[in-house]
C-alpha cells in the first residue's frame, strides 16, 4: 500500500503518478498499471454523471464512488475529493465529512480545493489523523466565480498568492499539493520552494508528479482540456464495439449457436 511517507520519499527522486478512477474495475486496471495514487475526483460529475461542472456533485456520490474504487485497489493510495460545500462552511461539518470518507469508504486521504479558508481546516484535519492533499491554481469548484475555467497565477500578484498558499498549506500539514492549470515556471518555483510533493495537471514538467482525469488519458472523453494528452482511443473502440453489436443483432448473426443452448427433452414440450 502506497503511504503518505512513500510519496514524500519518492518526491524529487522518481515521478509520482496519479490518475482518477470512479469505479472498481477501472480502479483495478489503474492500480495494476502501477499508478501511485488513485483519485476519486469530483470530476466524476463531468466524466460519469453528465453534469457540466463539478458543483452539483454530492457528498454521497463521492462516498459511493470512493467505496467502489477502494474495493478495486490493492496497492495505490486512494484519495477522495471533498465535493463543493462538503467542507469549508464550518469546521465541525468539514471534519465530520472528511472523517466519514476515511472511516466508511476505505480511502486513505482527502483532497481539498484550497484557498485562505482551508489553512486552519487542513491543520485541524491533520491533527485528527486525516491526511490532506491540497489543490491550488485552477480550483474548478469556483467555476461560477471565475466564469469558466481560466488559467491561474498568470501575473506576479496571483502567482505570489499561490506560492504563499502553498507554503501555508505545507505548514498546516498537507502531505502533497495538486497544482492545476498554472504556468510551468510558477509550478517549478512552487516545487522547489516547498518540501511536500507537487502533482501537476496543466502545470508543466517540473512538478514531482502528474495527474490526469482517466477519461481524458485513455481517450474516452468527448472533449478534453488542451493540457491533457490522449494515450489511447477508448471512445473509438467503444463506438466500434457497440455499432458491431447493434448490427449483429439486427442482422440476426448474434446470438449464434455457440452463444445458445438447447435441451433435447424440451423438444416435445408443446
Ligand atoms: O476532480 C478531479 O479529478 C481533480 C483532478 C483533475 C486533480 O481535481
Amino acid at each position: 500500500m502506497v503511504s503518505v511517507r512513500d510519496l514524500r520519499a519518492k518526491a524529487g527522486e522518481e515521478p509520482i503518478t496519479m490518475l482518477t478512477a470512479y469505479d472498481a474495475p477501472t480502479a483495478e486496471l489503474v492500480d495494476d498499471a502501477g499508478v501511485d495514487v488513485v483519485l476519486v475526483g469530483d470530476s466524476v460529475g463531468n466524466a460519469m454523471l453528465g453534469y457540466e461542472t463539478t458543483v452539483p456533485v454530492s457528498f454521497d456520490a463521492i462516498a459511493h464512488h470512493t467505496s467502489a474504487v477502494a474495493r478495486g485497489v490493492e496497492d495505490a493510495m486512494v484519495v477522495a475529493d471533498m465535493p463543493f460545500l462538503s467542507f469549508g462552511s464550518d469546521e465541525a461539518t468539514s471534519v465530520e465529512n472528511a472523517g466519514t470518507l476515511l472511516k466508511e469508504t476505505g480511502c486513505e486521504a482527502v483532497k481539498l480545493e484550497c484557498g485562505p479558508h482551508t489553512v486552519d481546516l487542513t491543520r485541524r484535519l491533520v491533527e485528527l489523523g486525516i491526511p490532506v492533499m491540497a489543490h491550488l491554481g485552477l480550483t474548478p469548484q469556483h467555476v461560477n466565480q471565475y466564469g469558466g475555467f481560466p488559467r491561474q497565477g498568470t501575473d506576479a500578484e496571483s502567482a505570489e498568492r499561490i506560492l504563499d498558499l502553498a507554503r501555508e498549506h505545507e505548514d498546516a500539514g498537507a502531505f502533497s499539493l495538486v497544482l492545476e492549470h498554472v504556468p510551468s515556471n510558477l509550478a517549478a518555483r512552487v516545487t522547489e520552494t516547498i518540501d511536500i510533493p507537487t502533482i501537476g495537471i496543466g502545470a508543466g514538467p517540473d512538478c514531482d508528479g502528474q495527474v490526469l482525469v482517466f477519461h481524458d488519458a485513455v481517450g474516452l472523453s468527448e472533449w478534453s482540456p488542451s493540457f491533457a494528452k490522449r494515450f489511447g482511443d477508448v471512445r473509438g473502440e467503444m463506438e466500434s464495439a457497440v455499432s458491431s453489436y447493434v448490427e449483429a443483432v439486427e442482422s440476426g448473426s448474434f446470438p449464434a449457436d455457440e452463444h445458445s443452448h438447447e435441451e433435447a427433452e424440451l423438444d416435445d414440450l408443446y
